[in-house]
């Protein structure tokens, strides 16, 4: 039986986009097969920054998250692929990009990012993730012929 495709949300960064990497990291998702089905260059307000990750909301971190997402353009992508959350998960690698380097070198957040919050590239965690933030950054998206993030049987 072939396999079908899911989608996820994934993010470039500021930083990686203040270093002009966001073309190169396309490329790398590209050629990791993933389809960009979806591709937006907007600058996050501190509002939407805090909506976006509120499941983080009252964390040590948070303000200084929301300062960095805020401090330049991101790109907003959604990506398409057999088992697309999960692999797009493991080309970002660990969320802290010092750590990154040492266990998966090869990973993006390795290869793009600086520390544990100026980390190159997001990713959704789940499938009600993955809904939540294509909807949040592409509120009239229709994604044919998937129905469901995550979902692999709606052809
Ligand atoms: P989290 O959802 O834990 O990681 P991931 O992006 O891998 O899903 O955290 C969201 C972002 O918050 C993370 O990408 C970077 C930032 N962050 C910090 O700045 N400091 C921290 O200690 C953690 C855990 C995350
Ligand atoms: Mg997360």
């Amino acid at each position: 039986m072939t396999a079908l495709p899911e989608w996820t949300f994934a993010m470039i960064k500021p930083d990686a986009v203040r270093k002009g990497k966001a073309q190169e990291i396309k490329q790398l998702i590209e050629i990791h097969g993933f389809h960009i089905i979806a591709d937006q260059k907007i600058q996050l307000t501190r509002t939407r920054a805090q909506e976006f990750y509120a499941e983080h909301h009252g964390k040590a971190f948070f303000e200084h998250l929301v300062d960095f997402m805020t401090s330049g353009p991101v790109f907003a992508l959604v990506l398409s692929k057999h088992d697309a959350i999960t692999g797009w998960r493991k080309l970002m690698g660990p969320t802290n990009s010092i750590s990154a380097r040492e266990t998966a070198p090869k990973s993006l957040r390795a290869m793009y990012g600086t520390d544990g919050t100026k980390n190159a590239c997001h990713g959704s965690d789940s499938p009600t993730s993955a809904g939540r933030e294509v909807k949040f950054f592409f509120p009239a998206l229709v994604i044919e012929p998937f129905l469901e993030p995550g979902n692999a049987k709606a052809f």
